[in-house]
């Protein structure tokens, strides 16, 4: 029925049999895609992978970051990884488990990558947060946060590392309720924590899961399930105090947390929460089962809104939306990447399927370029040195590789089949905070220098600004970035992979702001003396764009002429 839905996609004047919608609609409805959101070192990592030992098959392999050799081994084709031991690339990892078909899409944990987590982000269905038990909200957890509720993603919790000394569970989700204003529902409760960890009640269905560390400390085991109300419990348990803890545990549970609204689940107003223990593998299966059941498949999706007004990334209540189970495809790119393997020069762009299907030769239209036909002739799935065609058919939630040799396709473009040529939301990303003239001083590698720039500015890596009416060809690029790490990261590129070694200038600001009303009316704000000590640069698209050397001189400008110059942190693509 795959090739028969194919056709069907193509041929747009023949209805498609009803048995291949169910089919599509059956592939959409066993989709679940997932991204998770964390601090570093909160355990997105071993999370990951323990959420991967479920999976059996793992169709992209080497996506999660690997200690030491094993590291080496899966993805050495990103120096500056192993250097520093962080995952920089946002990756996609597939697998199938009790009939679902689970992406998870990893995204990177170092603040400095959160515009390539933002991205991610545009394209999952699903977040799940990762708290650390000890530490609670971290500063990243925040920012990610922000960016999954503008994003309108049914947000998933997990308390991590229970296993160790942690904070009260009440007061973790005292946190999560009063700094996101979201509720919280915990399913999976703790029982005890750090030495005493002793497991998890499940409040779906009453049961305790007691779990017995693994013969080396390491991995546990399940040991028993008891109903909440077995006499056995108390014994099971061997630890009066927190058998006491526990039922009183439950009467305030079942007193004050209301029950699980996956209608407010949907619209971001309540999280269900686990906690568990990702190294030991406490309750990391009830959390994917439950996840696998409640969250949500790909849903229909939001065209562009027309506005500025939605430049923050927030996706209006009227925006228009493709349903999944369209017999059309569509699909957007939210990652470019060049030279994974360097042995092989290429470049991939991530495309997010958002309705009817994929297969390989497929012929799409590409919406910024008026229509323009590109027949995709493979679809890559997409790690490092295991990287293989795919030659099932993709649906809505899943991400194709597509090779991109010639640039054509940028991040927020959006293909499509169909008569209607239409465009998914755009992709916002974060203001930067660091900026550095950057430099060639080898002149006779210009060449190098202007392209693998170019290449890096494309795939996102970095942004660049360049002086008022000045031409991107010989002029010294100011570069503006999230974070320092990402500057490194194009100075290790542009040596290991263009040859070219560049040096930074840094320059004494701090932000920028878009003046989204454009020159004139920053001309005129200048005349009057109200922009003192900035630097005023153009975008990659002539747009102005004001660089603060404080956070003083931002808030005086913002509320002096935030309105009228339409001060924005970004501007859409
Ligand atoms: P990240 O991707 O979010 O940055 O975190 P990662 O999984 O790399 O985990 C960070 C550290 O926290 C690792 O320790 C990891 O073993 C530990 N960790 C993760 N989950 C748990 C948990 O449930 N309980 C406990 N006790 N620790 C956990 P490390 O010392 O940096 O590395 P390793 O030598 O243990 O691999």
């Amino acid at each position: 029925w795959v090739a028969h839905l194919h056709r069907a996609t193509l041929r747009l004047d023949v209805p498609p049999p009803p048995t291949v919608w169910m089919g599509l609609l059956e592939e959409v409805a066993r989709r679940r895609n997932l991204a998770i959101i964390s601090h570093p070192d909160a355990g997105k990592t071993t999370l990951t992978e323990k959420l991967l030992l479920y999976g059996g098959a793992i169709h992209q392999a080497g996506a999660v970051k690997a200690k030491g050799e094993q590291r080496r081994a899966k993805s050495d084709f990103m120096q500056i990884e192993q250097e520093r031991g962080i995952s920089i690339s946002s990756t996609v990892l597939t697998y199938d488990y009790n009939g679902k078909r689970v992406n998870v899409l990893d995204t990177p944990g170092h603040q400095d990558f959160s515009e390539d987590t933002y991205r991610t982000l545009a394209a999952a269905d699903n977040a799940v947060m990762l708290v650390d038990g000890a530490k609670g909200l971290e500063p990243q957890t925040r920012k990610l946060f922000e960016v999954a509720r503008l994003r309108r993603l049914p947000l998933f919790t997990f308390v991590n590392k229970l296993d160790r000394p942690a904070l009260s569970p009440f007061e973790i989700l005292d946190q999560i309720e009063r700094e996101f204003e979201i509720t919280c529902c915990p399913l999976l409760w703790p029982i005890g924590c750090g030495d005493r960890f002793k497991g998890v009640l499940d409040r779906r269905d009453g049961t305790v899961h007691l779990f017995g560390r693994g013969v080396r400390g390491k991995q546990a085991e399940e040991l028993e399930t008891l109903a909440l109300d077995d006499p056995r419990l108390e014994g099971a348990l061997a630890d009066s105090e927190l058998f006491a803890q526990l039922r009183d545990d439950v009467e305030v549970l079942d007193g004050l947390i209301p029950p699980l609204d996956m209608a407010r689940v949907m619209r971001g107003e309540m999280t269900p929460v686990f906690f568990g223990s990702a190294m030991t593998n406490f309750g990391v299966q009830l959390f994917l089962d439950s996840f696998l059941e409640i969250g949500t498949p790909p849903m229909p999706r939001a065209l562009d809104a027309k506005s500025e007004e939605f430049s923050d990334g927030s996706i209006a209540d009227d925006a228009e939306t493709v349903d999944p189970t369209s017999q059309e495809f569509s699909g957007f790119v939210f990652k470019l990447q060049a030279n994974l393997d360097p042995k092989h020069r290429d470049r991939l762009a991530y495309v997010r399927i958002c309705s009817g299907s994929f297969t390989k030769g497929m012929k799409v239209k590409h919406s910024r370029l008026a229509g323009k036909e590109l027949i995709l002739s493979s679809a890559q799935s997409m790690l490092g040195n295991d990287r293989t065609t795919v030659e099932d058919a993709s649906y809505p939630g899943d991400v194709i590789g597509i090779n991109n040799p010639s640039g054509t396709l940028a991040i927020g473009d959006t293909l499509y089949t169909g008569a209607r040529r239409i465009s998914y939301s755009k992709i916002p990303s974060f203001s930067p905070e660091v900026f550095a003239r950057c430099i060639n001083p080898t002149p006779s590698k210009s060449k190098q220098f202007n392209k693998g720039l170019a290449q890096l500015v494309a795939e996102g890596a970095v942004q660049q600004l360049l002086e008022r009416g000045e031409d991107v060809v010989g002029a010294v690029p100011i570069l503006a970035a999230v974070g320092p790490l990402q500057l490194e990261v194009v100075s290790s590129r542009m040596e290991s992979e263009y040859g070219c070694a560049v040096t930074f200038e840094t320059l004494p600001y701090q932000h920028a702001r878009w003046a989204m009303a454009g020159w004139d009316a920053m001309d005129q704000a200048q005349a009057a003396g109200k922009l003192m000590n900035v630097r005023k640069l153009q975008d990659q698209y002539g747009r102005p764009v004001i660089l603060f050397p404080s956070e003083w001189r931002l808030n005086t400008a913002t509320s002096e002429l935030g309105e009228s110059l339409a001060l924005r942190p970004y501007a859409l693509a």
